[in-house]
């Protein structure tokens, strides 16, 4: 069928029906939903069989949907209406919820129901819950849907019929009050609830130091205790404050007004502040943990479950001495596990916009995050593994493929270029290992197309070499049950020094630090010309400036237009 999107951003729900919709033979093309002249246009342009609308913040146009049948994703159970569902799940403390997918009509989320599927709700952020239960719950309802509305004789059900039988109804715009922490009554628990129903968007608003912030990240403490609503210790980029029962560590921050008005570490933005804390090294029961190591029987696992998965100067050069670290051990291999919603995204865009030189702390971030990959590639007494629970995106990507295996949760999404950041050439070694692994013409295809991968297609262009069926914590034991049955085959010997004859081949046709140079230097000119392509398009992510237009790459339809235009 010919799908069209419409869709508030292309994020990463949208991709991965994008991924999973393409695999099934249709052809979809993509509009943001920028007005509804637009949308229409894009209509016209595409003749779309079905309109889907993975993310949509507003109405779609009447003369769209009285014509077309346009499925939206509604991230809530059946019957369930409003524009903050998943937000009042959480702050409910519902233990179960879903997606529904319905279609379109002039009264909000009140169309009838294609398909709906259940989850079980974690104790987890918005924004987590988002990317891993409500991704995979909408992918089965959109296929549902899709395929009922192919069938031609399917009967949506209608809003009345459910609401007899089931729960949900209209619940409104979650407000601040809402969701505002009261120190001085409110438990761990429910600071915790409050601050994960607006995490990542929009975050609780709450006043530190007498400066407004808007609250992310939150875990809790286990032993430290304090004054409810004071600061009582720091460790990595978060502080802890007590609760009425207990503390909360809080990750990041955003300032609601002055220099920085973007989500950043908590003990940068408060630095002078919180530098009488206690600072506290983490461990498995106090403590914020950024970066931790486990062994299990002869193989060392590297968890780094970075917030958004960008990494900063700072984060790279503690995991480039973890992972030194974990070198020196004796074990046979080590797994590079990143955190359970990201692998990597990549230089930490909003450090680098707060900086006092972009320009310095790009060239900084990058070389931190290239010396990581050489450490990895350079890795002799052990295979590496990365292990994908979480997505990864741009220089992430490529970080990944510096380890000897790739192996991929099935649902992973991967956006293996840079040039969407403003045409950044983009390092990591990636003039090496992608050829290397992908061959050059499928190189040149990743990086063109500028497309989100599902892991079956990256398997297929070998950007990884292992598809693990397993969702969440089932995939952490796979990987460690795979990677322990891995040391132990009578061939890992053999393959190790394989692959050092192969990297010293490879080192003699053309050194690591060849590569290294040429894409530096290219990112240079990224970083230094007179080009600033680069620093506005991270202005614009870091400040989430709303796009303008769909880019050609994912608007099929506007090629035909292109084309006639040029001919
Ligand atoms: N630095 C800082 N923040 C980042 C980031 C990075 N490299 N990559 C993602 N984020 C943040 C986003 O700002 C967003 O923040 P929010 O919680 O305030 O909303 C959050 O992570 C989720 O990102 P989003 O873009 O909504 O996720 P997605 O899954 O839809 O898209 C990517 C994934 C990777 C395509 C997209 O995030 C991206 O392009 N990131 C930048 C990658 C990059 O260019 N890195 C630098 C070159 S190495």
């Amino acid at each position: 069928m010919r799908i069209l999107f419409l869709t508030h951003a292309f994020n990463s729900l949208s991709q991965r029906l994008h991924v999973e919709l393409r695999a099934m033979g249709h052809e979809v093309s993509v509009e943001f939903d920028i007005n509804d002249a637009v949308a229409l246009e894009a209509v016209g342009l595409h003749r779309p069989d079905l309109i889907i609308a993975p993310f949509l913040k507003r109405a779609i146009p009447e003369s769209i949907w009285r014509n077309h049948v346009c499925l939206v994703v509604h991230p809530g159970i059946r019957g369930d209406r409003g524009p903050s569902s998943l937000d009042w799940a959480i702050l409910k403390d519902e233990r179960h919820w879903g997606v529904t997918v319905l279609q379109a009509n002039g009264e909000m989320d009140a169309g009838d129901i294609w398909a709906s599927v259940k989850f079980e709700m974690r104790e987890t952020a918005k924004g987590s819950l988002y990317r891993n239960e409500v991704t995979e719950a909408a992918v089965e309802a959109v296929m549902l849907a899709v395929e009922r509305f192919q069938a031609g004789d399917y009967q949506p059900q209608t809003l009345e019929q459910v609401c007899t039988t089931q729960r949900g109804g209209w619940q409104p715009l979650v407000r601040q009050t809402d969701r505002a922490i009261d120190w001085q009554r409110d438990t761990t628990a429910e600071v915790l609830r409050k601050i994960r129903s607006g995490d990542g968007v929009p975050g609780v608003l709450d006043e530190l130091f007498k400066r407004q912030f808007y609250l992310y990240d939150a875990w809790p403490e286990t032993t430290l205790r304090g004054k409810p609503g004071e600061p009582i210790a720091r460790c990595g980029p978060a502080i802890c404050r007590a609760s009425v029962d207990g503390a909360v560590w809080i990750g990041h921050l955003r300032e609601r007004e002055g220099e920085h008005p973007f989500k950043l570490p908590a003990t940068h933005l408060l630095a002078q502040k919180v530098a009488d804390l206690p600072e506290i090294e983490a461990d498995a029961d106090s403590g914020y943990r950024e970066i931790w190591y486990e062994e299990v029987e002869g193989v060392g696992l590297l968890h780094f479950p970075f917030y958004n998965g960008a990494m900063g100067t700072a984060q790279c050069e503690a995991l480039l001495a973890a992972l030194r670290d974990a070198k020196r051990r004796d074990t046979r291999a080590i797994v590079l596990m990143g955190g359970p919603d990201y692998w990597s995204n990549g230089m930490h865009l909003n450090m680098i916009e707060a900086a006092s030189s972009a320009a310095d702390e790009s060239w900084r971030n990058i070389n931190a995050i290239d010396d990581l990959a050489r450490e990895i590639i350079q890795t002799e007494n052990h295979l590496t593994v990365a292990a994908l629970q979480g997505n990864a995106g741009a220089g992430g990507v490529f970080l990944a493929r510096a380890a000897d295996e790739v192996w991929a949760r099935r649902g992973v999404i991967l956006n293996p270029h840079y040039k969407d950041m403003g045409n950044l050439f983009g390092s990591e070694y990636w003039t090496y290992l992608l050829p290397r692994y992908s061959g050059d013409e499928s190189a040149t295809q990743i990086v063109e197309s500028r497309l989100p991968i599902g892991a079956d297609e990256a398997k297929a262009l070998n950007l990884i070499d292992k598809v693990i069926d397993e969702p969440d914590a089932g995939f952490v034991s796979a990987v460690r049950q795979l990677a322990t049955s891995m040391i132990r085959t009578p061939a890992f010997t053999e393959r190790l020094l394989y692959k050092n004859a192969r990297r010293q081949a490879d080192e003699a046709i053309k050194p690591l630090a060849r590569y290294r140079e040429e894409e530096l230097e290219q990112m240079k000119r990224n970083f230094y010309g007179f080009d600033p392509s680069y620093h506005v398009a991270r202005y614009n992510f870091v400040y989430k400036v709303p796009k303008s237009r769909t880019p050609l790459t994912l608007a099929n339809h506007r090629w035909t237009k292109v084309v006639r235009r040029v001919s």
